[in-house]
């Protein structure tokens, strides 16, 4: 745990002695560590935890400390984070487009011998940066189809064509590196089969190039529970990756790896905003858009929320409410409803659930508001006690 880190029983304690005004990051870390083991002891290959996913040092150490050695590492600052933080862990540069400075770093300061290419020319100046590839590992990123009800498809920027990835496994080859291939389904992929059909994708393409891989990389995309949406459990898309692998029949000497982000942490995190103004139906709190919740206005997810109030009850009927950010923008407006008692009024405090992704990883500055208060709480986040019903139960911290 973190040097000089605030510790709280649960989320009454946290909202009784800070009775905080501006937004508070709630850290569960057995919740990560718990994640974190789970994914390690299913996934038959190395865990590269995505640390762009949260980079906080809170969420990196309970990942640690859940066993997590290998991270998905796509910038200079994040190799240096990971590896000046931890001298075991190996991390491995999976941006397709990099400066040649961040390739000379990683490869001659830092180590790195994974690089992500798609094109022939990130190729050759991969070549060019490492002395002429030595100890280089270059993992082709191949392009999949979107699947059925993912929300993110990170193939439109990213990837190359079945052809492509031949041609680049072939040149790469030609000189002298070592070669693996990289696929990414897509973030908060509702579909399993989506990976055993970009292995078999890869299969097609290793036979194409007649070149065995060192490694075979699945990326991210393993789901998260969220309010409205309930992914088929992590087994089964454990189970499609091992269909694939079987389908394709790598030789035993293949290193299989998964890049994990929203998985690992998702579920670890909860944000607790405070209520500065009701008007009707709507609340207007102390984060919003620009900040944590800026991921909600690309997808269709919406976290769990829970009402904690320092004292007097609530009450037991529920309503549905728009979310107000803080800023002075007026497209500063939280996507979609949130259930809560009908009683909510300024001042009390809304714990929101399942933030640990992508939330203090992407927040701006943007009119003076910035979260950044951490905390760390030992209870059960929200999610674990939501039914179908309307909302979570709320919480009287007096
Ligand atoms: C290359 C790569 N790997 C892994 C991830 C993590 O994805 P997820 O959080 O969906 O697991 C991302 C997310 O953008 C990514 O771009």
């Amino acid at each position: 745990m973190a040097k000089g880190d605030r510790v709280f029983t649960d989320i009454a304690s946290v909202v009784r002695e800070l009775k905080p005004s501006y937004p508070v990051y709630c850290v569960r870390p057995e919740v990560l560590v718990r994640n974190a083991r789970r994914f390690i002891k299913l996934f038959p290959g190395d865990v590269l935890y995505a640390v762009k996913c949260n980079p906080h040092t809170r969420v990196l150490e309970a990942l640690y400390e859940g066993g997590i050695r290998h991270f998905d590492t796509a910038s200079l600052p994040e190799i240096a984070q990971i590896c000046e933080a931890y001298e075991d862990a190996h991390s491995y540069f999976m941006h397709p487009v990099k400066t040649r400075a961040a390739i000379e770093m990683a490869y001659r300061v830092y180590g790195i011998r994974h690089y992500v290419v798609d094109h022939i020319d990130e190729l050759q100046k991969l070549y060019e940066e490492t002395e002429k590839g030595r100890n280089v590992i270059a993992v082709v990123r191949m392009t999949t189809p979107k699947a059925e009800g993912t929300l993110f498809h990170l193939a439109g920027k990213f990837g190359a064509s079945e052809a492509e990835s031949v041609a680049l496994l072939k040149k790469a080859k030609k000189l002298g590196m070592e070669v693996g291939i990289a696929f990414h389904v897509g973030s908060q992929c509702m579909d399993p089969g989506a990976y055993t059909s970009s292995l078999e994708m890869v299969g097609r393409v290793i036979a194409e190039a007649g070149i065995v891989p060192q490694c075979v990389d699945v990326g991210g995309g393993f789901p998260a529970r969220y309010a409205n949406m309930e992914p088929p459990p992590l087994e089964q898309y454990i189970d499609a990756v091992r269909e694939g692998l079987r389908r394709i029949k790598l030789p035993p000497t293949v290193e299989v790896f998964c890049e994990p982000g929203r998985a690992l942490v998702a579920t670890g995190v909860s944000l607790l905003v405070q209520v500065q103004l009701r008007k009707g139906d709507q609340l207007y709190i102390n984060d919003g858009i620009y900040g944590s919740l800026q991921e909600l206005t690309t997808s269709d997810m919406r976290p769990p929320a829970r009402l904690v109030r320092l004292e007097g009850g609530t009450a037991n009927e529920f309503q549905t409410y728009g979310m107000m950010g803080p800023t002075c923008d007026s497209v500063d407006v939280v996507p979609g409803a949130f259930h809560l008692p009908v009683d909510v009024k300024e001042g009390d405090w809304i714990e929101i659930d399942q933030i640990g992704a992508y939330s203090n990883a992407i927040a701006t500055r943007f009119n003076g508001f910035y979260p950044e208060t951490f905390v760390t709480v030992m209870d059960d986040p929200v999610a674990a006690q939501l039914s179908d019903g309307p909302g979570a139960p709320s919480v009287v911290a007096a």
